[in-house]
């Protein structure tokens, strides 16, 4: 079942644009019609002259938010939103379409993929790694099913335009796994090509997909008697925990971290369910944003792989708790491992190796642990909590 948006005339950047969803069966989507003649037409075809086009799913999610926004900044990007919950209307009134659906429905992408032509896909709707250890199939569907569907898309659109179209991955520290805690001690700082050997459902999707997703960019239909004429731009970030000031995040197993953050700031108590010597490394949600147009923006023969570790700092939680009762001195903060959630932890790295991406594409966080902290995470969570 396809559930989208009821026909509403979206406000903000693209007026005049109606959606015109309906609630629909199997069959595919009708999408967006234009107001009769007027101003919103005529805006319609000075945008489509000077604009990129994006298609970002999962775009209700954490990331979405913040690349949205900071997308929407822009004046000559159109953005294409895809994701199962309708999103909220500050952030559908920065999209020029929003659609409500299923990356596992093929009939609703390709008519997404008939009706535009994209320069940039964000592929960021997946089930995170608590959940997906939780429901092992539907992951796996989601994760890797929908990623295959995307990266069709992206052939089609590649072949139609004749040009490459560039596919924007994230990935995870998740595809890295450590047998025990004594070799992710030893190993410091882990490179793109060491330790690729996942514990969860999720790392195992994300690795796959990783490949899949360079597979489709170097040796797609290697087989065919005439060679594939131009192939898609595959480019993936390997993200560490993130953490955002603004939304709070479910179902990941690097969620310590927000969540310490968002129960002090609301005067909730938090029992952490890992050890305090628990180190994985993160960063702040601008920098993963700006991590990803980057990359994006990245020159394509400068780039000597289409995967790249990223990382901004990597604190311990105890670490991280001094940070957070600092800021928050009332804050009752306790430690409680869940021996489960804990081994998968203890199989991440404890830092990545982020030379590759810096020497290729300039990679640098503008947010250190210290300035993370002080500059956004601090103000922008009370600020969030003001009144609570
Ligand atoms: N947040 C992190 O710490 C982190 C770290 C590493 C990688 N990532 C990756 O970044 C991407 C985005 O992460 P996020 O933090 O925004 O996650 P999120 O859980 O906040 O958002 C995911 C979004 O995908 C949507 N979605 C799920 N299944 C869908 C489906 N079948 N069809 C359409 N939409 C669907 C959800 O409704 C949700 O809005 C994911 O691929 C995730 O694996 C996130």
């Amino acid at each position: 079942m396809i559930f989208v948006l009821p026909g509403r005339e979206i406000p903000g950047r693209f007026p005049g644009i109606v959606s015109g969803f309906s609630k629909l069966g199997s069959q595919a989507p009708r999408f967006s019609r234009f107001g009769e003649g007027g101003a919103g037409f005529e805006t319609y075809l000075r945008s489509i002259r000077v604009a990129k086009k994006v298609l970002i799913t999962g775009a209700n999610g954490e990331i979405g938010h913040g690349l949205i926004n900071r997308l929407a900044e822009r004046d000559n990007t159109e953005i294409i939103a895809l994701d199962l919950a309708p999103l909220e209307p500050s952030l559908s009134a920065k999209c020029s379409r929003v659609v409500v659906g299923d990356i596992l429905n093929s009939a609703l992408l390709e008519n997404l993929s008939t009706t535009h032509n994209f320069d940039t896909i964000y592929h960021l709707a997946a089930v995170l790694s608590t959940s997906a250890e939780r429901h092992p199939p539907h992951a796996h569907r989601v994760n890797v099913d929908g990623t295959l569907n995307l990266l069709e898309i992206a052939v089609t659109q590649t072949h139609l335009q004749g040009r490459p179209v560039k596919f924007l991955y994230p990935s995870s520290i998740a595809v890295y796994g450590f047998p025990d805690l004594a070799s992710k001690n030893k190993a410091g700082k882990v490179r793109e090509d060491e330790w690729c050997t996942p514990r969860t459902m999720y790392g195992i999707n994300k690795l796959y997909c990783e490949q899949l997703g360079s597979y489709y960019a170097n040796r797609y239909r290697q087989l065919d008697a005439e060679s594939v004429p131009v192939r898609i731009d595959f480019r993936c970030l390997r993200f560490p925990g993130l953490i955002s000031a603004v939304t709070r995040p479910t179902g990941g197993t690097s969620d310590y971290a927000p969540e310490m953050l968002h129960h002090a700031a609301q005067g909730e108590p938090y029992h952490c369910f890992v050890r305090e010597d628990t180190r994985i490394p993160f960063m702040v949600m601008p920098d993963a944003i700006e991590a990803l147009l980057a990359l994006e923006a990245a020159p394509k023969e400068k780039l000597n792989r289409e995967v790249y570790n990223i990382s901004a700092f990597n604190p311990s939680a105890a670490e991280l708790r001094d940070l957070v009762q600092k800021a928050f001195p009332r804050a009752e903060m306790r430690f409680e491992p869940d021996r489960k959630r804990q081994a998968i932890v203890d199989s991440w790295p404890g830092d990545v190796d982020c030379r590759a991406a810096e020497r290729d594409w300039g990679w640098k966080p503008m947010f250190p642990m210290n300035r993370a902290f002080e500059e956004y995470l601090i103000p922008g969570i009370r600020k969030r909590y003001l009144n609570v």
